[in-house]
């Protein structure tokens, strides 16, 4: 099983949810993706990295990249975060079948906010907090071991 976290630069949000994920689960391989290459090659944002630190989550090693079509057809999952990243995805060619928005997952159907601008943690605190929850019930939802 492969699951591709998908958002808009892949430096803030994706890169968070990847880390969680691994953190959770060592068994399924995660990675992470942007809509955009505009941040290509960058490591997450400092309010990420921040957060990541503050909740020990490991985020080293991750750098921006833009979705790949066809290639990232071979996840059997993307999990986007928004109904604008979910509208590219499918604009892109991806199937709609494999696409998960990460808000379905316990915050009932809602966008995972866009946190490029904002000031302070506060605004990621409660991003982590929702991908922590989301992602806790994600794995119980594709029915992959929680290890
Ligand atoms: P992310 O946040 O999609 O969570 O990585 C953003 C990063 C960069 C931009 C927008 C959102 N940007 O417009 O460059």
């Amino acid at each position: 099983m492969k699951i591709l976290f998908v958002c808009l630069g892949n430096i803030c949000r994706s890169p968070l949810a990847e880390g969680i994920a691994r953190s959770k689960c060592l068994s399924i391989e995660f990675d992470s993706a942007g809509i955009s290459g505009y941040h290509r090659g960058e490591p997450p944002c400092s309010g990420t990295q921040k957060v990541a630190k503050e909740y020990k989550i490991s985020i080293e090693g991750i750098y921006s990249r833009p979705i790949r079509y066809p290639q990232d057809e071979c996840f059997d999952w993307i999990i986007c975060m928004d109904q604008a990243n979910y509208e590219a995805l499918i604009d892109v060619g991806f199937e709609a079948k494999k696409i998960r928005k990460m808000g379905e997952f316990g915050y009932r159907g809602e966008d995972v906010p866009d946190p490029y601008y904002y000031v302070g943690l506060e605004g990621f605190r409660k991003i982590y907090a929702m991908l922590d929850q989301c992602i806790e019930q994600m794995l119980i939802d594709l029915g992959v071991s929680n290890d």
